[in-house]
């Protein structure tokens, strides 16, 4: 039996066709089986491969670079906060401590009690005049400061009415990449 249900598959064979080059169809085609699945099982992979008649390998190396792919399961809610020099420099350690308070977990590699939340410390998101700044699933949030993060936690739990919507920057944020692990 397949990880990924036919319709998914399907939508992922059909990806290669909308890129010059068909490999460029692996994130998207990644980001669908992770939205099925919860994270990205060996299983998932391996079936993402084959849908796109790509190297195995490739696709599994694209998935362990973006932190924005899960080789384990995550919370249905995802703080990345960026914890690079000038976030650090306008007050992102404090960002992070609170927002570990607010949504009860303690460490990047564990899930909330009830499944709803869990963060991770990125590396620059290219937004560093809107420091300390952060992505929440697919959105980007500026100038954060605690009232900030206990409202986006408050309407995650209650999600009526519309959450509150990040400001766009006047730069493109870059893509999420991991922290790497202190020396
Ligand atoms: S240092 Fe945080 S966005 Fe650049």
């Amino acid at each position: 039996m397949s990880a990924l249900s036919p319709h998914v598959i399907e939508e992922i064979k059909a990806l290669p066709a909308r890129y010059p080059q068909p490999r460029s169809a692996v994130m998207p085609a990644l980001d669908l089986a992770q939205e099925e699945l919860g994270s990205l099982t060996p299983e998932a992979m391996s079936e993402v491969a084959d849908a796109l008649m790509l190297d195995p390998g490739y696709v599994e190396g694209v998935a362990t670079f973006y932190t924005l792919f899960h080789l384990q399961p995550v919370g249905k809610h995802r703080f990345y906060v960026c914890t690079n020099l000038s976030c650090m420099l306008r007050g992102a350690s404090d960002i992070v401590e609170h927002l570990k308070k607010q949504i009860d977990v303690d460490d990047p590699t564990h899930v909330s009690p009830d499944g709803l939340f869990s963060f991770e410390e990125v590396e620059c998101l290219g937004a560093c005049e809107y420091a300390p700044m952060m992505r929440l699933d697919h959105h980007y949030f500026y100038d954060l400061t605690p009232e900030k993060i206990d409202q986006l936690v408050a309407e995650r739990k209650s999600p009526s009415p519309a959450p509150q919507e990040a400001i766009k920057p006047a730069v493109k944020p870059r893509a999420v990449r991991k922290k790497k692990a202190d020396a």
